[in-house]
């Protein structure tokens, strides 16, 4: 099973992209995990839709080409940080490459609400018809607290968060095979 990994920040100590870095490794024997870089993106704009720059052609593509999309994220002002909206911009538009990909949703904060605003808008955002990402139905891996949870050397010290982990990703595996 080949699944493409989107994480939505980009700063170099990322919870988020510690918390992605420990799902790529603990669930290897699951599925085939790629992480995808949207650093490297630049910002979408409607006159190359249809040629986008090249940066972008490789990165719809490799949705294109995968079984499934796991997202892994921040939230930032109550919403789904910019990078990653601006990401999923590109892919909405052209050859529309999300549309009805199977998509997991997981996301982490320091804070105590676990991401579970940006969550509601990003479910929103793969509804709309030029994303169409098909979103595993409730399993929703909000990590409040995550500075307190990962040991700064890839693990995570909470094992009630582990436990969901490893929970959700089968479901999300079932999803896909579906
Ligand atoms: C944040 N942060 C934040 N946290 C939260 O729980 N809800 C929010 O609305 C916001 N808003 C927000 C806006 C901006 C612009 C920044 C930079 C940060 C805090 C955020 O959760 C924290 O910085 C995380 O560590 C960011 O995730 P990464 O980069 O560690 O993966």
């Amino acid at each position: 099973m080949k699944i493409v990994m989107i994480v939505g920040s980009i700063r170099k100590e990322s919870y988020n992209q510690q918390v992605a870095d420990f799902m790529t490794k603990r669930f290897k024997d699951k599925m085939t995990i790629e992480q995808l870089d949207i650093k490297s993106l630049p910002f979408f704009n409607q006159d190359e839709e249809e040629d986008p720059p090249e940066t972008v052609k490789i990165f719809k593509n490799k949705i294109k080409e995968a079984d499934g999309v796991l997202v892994v994220t921040p939230e930032y002002n109550h919403s789904v940080p910019g990078m990653l909206k601006n990401a999923i911009d590109w892919v909405s538009r052209g050859d529309r490459v999300m549309t009805g990909k199977p998509v997991m949703i997981v996301g982490a904060t320091p804070g105590f609400l676990g991401t579970v605003r940006c969550q509601i808008h990003l479910r929103q955002i793969m509804a709309a018809p030029g994303v169409g990402g098909r979103v595993l139905p409730g399993n929703e891996v909000l990590i409040g607290g995550v500075n307190k949870k990962l040991d700064g050397e890839g693990g995570m010290t909470d094992t009630a968060t582990v436990d969901f982990l490893d929970t959700v990703t089968d479901n999300f595996v079932k999803f896909v095979e579906a």
